[in-house]
């Protein structure tokens, strides 16, 4: 019996790098002052067929539930989110700041990089229409990844506005109707055949030479959170590129793509969904929004890919696994002892490992070190005193054997 396709076994040491993204996405989240909530793993499948639109609701995880309901497995967090901050706007003071870490699931083709459960981050920012939250939702972006120890060189944020494009198709006369089809082949523009795009937009009046001539002129509509990126000392990490609309349906601003120099996948993306809200409430509450999304997946394959971010991560691992404390029991007979002080310290938060049967006191360290833990504490002829030993330098201590002394020699 195996995994089904695109799903995961996390054994520890798995679970160990899982906790490690996990710890630094929440750790630099709560930094920027998101508080975490959570949804449903399963949603109405409704709330994707009329919110996520695009390429995802062919992707939906859906069936019939025992209660005759259509439901689909989420795809994605932002119209739980939404329909969320919408049902309660009023008990929250804005700007709304919230993140979410969890499991998502898409049916997706088998493609490196791309599996069918993978765990996002969610950032989202409601209440704020200013190109300084922009920023602010970018610069947070590019931390979630400088946590790691990846660097400029590492991965870069693409950003346009879509409104860019609102403007390019009303100057040509296409009808807001075809919007969404029109930047769905912008999405695909740099993936796709020549051909194939020439024969799509010339069902606008549009021809290529035409559409790469507008690529290569900058965005007056950027300019200032171009600036107010630069401020922040962000230049290097972003580039200014209206290849990128973003397949979902909700998008109405500025969007953004993080990617990995070295992967062609996408780390995270997002951007301003202005008018979710609205139609989620049917037209009564009416707030900005604006929001991205981490994988899991890109970002684990670039750590690992990536030597000095690597070492980080192998280094966290190690120290997940190891006990702080290794009990040597030299004498048997001092066994009850021993347990109880082991079990106090554990009382005081330290993980503690020892034991369970008799053992030679050589084996007992040769475990010790495989375990990868910093200190020894042995119980032995020495009772009521024990030695404390540094397993790195093999220095050692007598020292009385009570948890309250203890503590400070080993934390
Ligand atoms: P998304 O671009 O569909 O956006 O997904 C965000 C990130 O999730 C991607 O960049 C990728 O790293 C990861 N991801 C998506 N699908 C898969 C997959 N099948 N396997 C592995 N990783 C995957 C959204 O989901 C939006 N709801 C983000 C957002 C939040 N917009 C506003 N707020």
């Amino acid at each position: 019996m195996q995994t089904l396709p695109g799903f995961r076994d996390f054994y520890p040491v798995d679970f160990a790098a899982r906790r490690y993204i996990f710890e630094g996405w929440r750790r630099v989240a709560r930094s920027y002052g998101f508080v975490e909530y959570e949804g449903p793993t399963l949603e109405s499948v409704d709330l994707y067929r009329k919110k996520s639109g695009g390429e995802l609701v062919g992707q939906l995880f859906d069936f019939t539930d025992k209660g005759k309901r259509e439901v689909a497995l989420r795809p994605e967090m932002t119209p739980t989110l939404a329909r969320m901050v919408a049902a309660k706007e009023r008990d929250f003071k804005k700007p709304i700041k919230w993140f979410s870490m969890g499991s998502f699931y898409r049916y997706e083709k088998q493609q490196d990089g791309r599996l069918r459960e993978f765990a996002q981050l969610n950032c989202d920012l409601f209440g704020d229409h200013s190109v300084a939250g922009e920023a602010e939702m970018i610069a947070l972006a590019i931390d979630l990844f400088r946590t790691f120890g990846l660097t400029e060189k590492d991965f870069y944020v693409r950003i346009n506005d879509r409104r860019v494009w609102e403007h390019f198709l009303s100057e040509r006369g296409v009808t807001t109707e075809r919007s969404e089809e029109f930047l769905q082949i912008i999405d695909k523009l740099e993936r796709e055949r020549e051909e194939v795009n020439v024969a799509k937009l010339a069902t606008f009046g549009i021809a290529l030479p035409e559409l790469r001539e507008f690529l290569a002129r900058p965005a007056p509509i950027l300019e200032s959170l171009a600036v107010a990126l630069a401020d922040r000392g962000l230049q290097d990490f972003v580039r200014f590129d209206a290849t990128i609309v973003r397949g979902l349906a909700y998008y109405t601003g500025v969007v953004f793509e993080v990617f990995a120099t070295a992967h062609g996948r996408a780390l995270a993306g997002g951007g301003r969904y202005d008018d979710l809200i609205k139609t989620l409430s049917d037209g009564s509450v009416d707030l900005p929004a604006l929001g991205f999304a981490v994988g899991d997946v890109v970002l684990e394959k670039v750590l690992r890919a990536t030597p000095h971010a690597a070492e980080k991560l192998e280094a966290a691992i190690r120290a997940d696994h190891a006990p702080q404390v290794f009990g040597v029991i030299a004498d048997e007979t001092r066994r009850a002892e021993a347990v109880k002080l082991f079990s106090e310290l554990r009382r005081e938060g330290l993980r503690v490992d020892y034991p369970l049967a008799a053992m030679k006191v050589g084996k007992q360290f040769q475990l010790a070190e495989q375990a990868g833990a910093p200190f020894a504490i042995v119980v032995g002829a020495e009772w009521p005193q024990v030695k404390v030993k540094t397993l790195a330098t093999r220095e050692e201590r007598v020292v009385p054997g009570e948890s309250s002394g203890l503590l400070s020699l080993v934390r």
